[in-house]
């Protein structure tokens, strides 16, 4: 199932009125990313490599790389591959608590990588000003209204809305909710992108017509042609249904557990049999409260890369959103997003 040397194509943009609307409403996203259409990829580590990147930026989309936890030197070699596999632009996705994030901001510079997602929290003000100051446009997540205005003042370029519906570490608030919070005090004086839950191009006009200037997606391209994800994590992704993506749920006060968003399987049972298991030691005072949680926060290590690349989907971490529900094939990136595109067309067409 492996994605190298395929080259997918932008399809024709929908025709028609909608499809008209369509356009004027992505404008402000194609315009700020520099592609056809307002669709990020979003960047899933072990998934969002050269091939599904590259692919995405092909078909007219905006591929970004997952840095994840990659050194300097693995990400330098990425993005090399990547753009010899596409000449759009693409972004990449840095994690704020990489022990080398000023090396990483840094080779993306080198590349004149033109667009920087920070993710994992608040971007520090320091990788902002080095991101700024190198010239690449900065995109950040904002999981509250009063943390997009601050990330607006503190000189992000666009923000982009996640909500719980995700697939991988999610906050509280649901997609809707934060989109509604958001988007009417925010569209005008930044350029918002909505993830969380798009499965299909309804759900994407609905957010352009809020003040969105485009999305981002991941679950629903996983499975992608040109997708290197296991052929056991893809049938699993066009089997389930959005009730079997569930939240990693914390048991015990004391033991902190960042909630993440994955299909169930054996070991989802099993973390919660961990934590019980450590909170026990924990009341029994044969274990100290650091290495209690050290325990909880390694429990996952290597989780996902377990599942996506070597297949194995009951000790790993299958990571979805609840739009898996939607995924009904392997395609390739062009047909998915040639989908959306019209599906979103035909919705706004519909409403006159
Ligand atoms: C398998 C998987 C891995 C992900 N890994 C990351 C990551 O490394 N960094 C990140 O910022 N987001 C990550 N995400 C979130 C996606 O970038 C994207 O925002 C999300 O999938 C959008 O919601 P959707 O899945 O409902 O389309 C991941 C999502 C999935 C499904």
């Amino acid at each position: 199932m492996s994605g190298e040397g395929l080259i997918a194509e932008p399809r024709p943009m929908p025709g028609g009125t909608g499809a008209g609307r369509l356009a004027e409403l992505m404008k402000r996203g194609t315009d700020f990313l520099g592609c056809q259409t307002a669709i990020m990829g979003g960047a899933m580590s072990w998934v969002s490599e050269r091939n599904l990147v590259s692919a995405i930026s092909n078909a007219g989309g905006f591929g970004v790389i997952a840095c994840g936890a990659m050194t300097p030197e693995l990400l330098d070699t990425e993005i090399a591959e990547t753009k010899k596999r596409t000449s759009k632009p693409f972004g990449v996705n840095l994690i704020t608590m990489h022990p080398d994030l000023d090396a990483l901001i840094d080779i993306c510079a080198r590349h004149e990588v033109g667009h920087i997602v920070l993710a994992g929290g608040l971007p520090p003000g320091k990788a902002i000003e080095r991101i700024k100051g190198n010239g690449a446009k900065l995109i950040a997540f904002a999981p509250a209204l009063a943390l997009a205005k601050k990330l607006k003042r503190s000189g992000v370029d666009a923000l982009v809305v996640e909500g719980m519906e995700a697939g991988g570490h999610i906050g509280p608030v649901s997609t809707s909710v934060l989109a509604q919070e958001i988007l009417p005090a925010m569209a005008e004086e930044i350029p918002v992108f909505v993830a969380g839950g798009i499965g299909r191009g309804e759900a994407i006009a609905a957010y352009l017509e809020m003040g969105a200037v485009g999305v981002q997606i991941g679950t629903r391209l996983v499975c992608a042609t040109e997708s290197i994800a296991h052929e056991n994590f893809k049938k699993m992704f066009i089997r389930a249904s959005a009730r079997d993506a569930i939240p990693s749920v914390q048991i015990d006060p004391r033991l902190p557990v960042i909630p993440v968003r994955a299909l169930k399987n054996r070991e989802m049972e099993n973390f919660a049999a961990k934590q019980r298991e450590v909170a026990d030691l924990l009341d029994k005072g044969s274990v100290e409260m650091a290495e209690a949680q050290l325990q909880i926060e390694h429990y996952w290590a290597g989780a996902l890369k377990r599942a996506v690349i070597d297949g194995d989907v009951e000790s790993g971490s299958v990571m979805a959103g609840q739009s898996v529900g939607m995924v009904k094939k392997e395609e390739p990136v062009a047909d998915i997003l040639a989908e959306l595109m019209d599906e979103a067309a035909a919705a706004l067409e519909t409403r006159g």
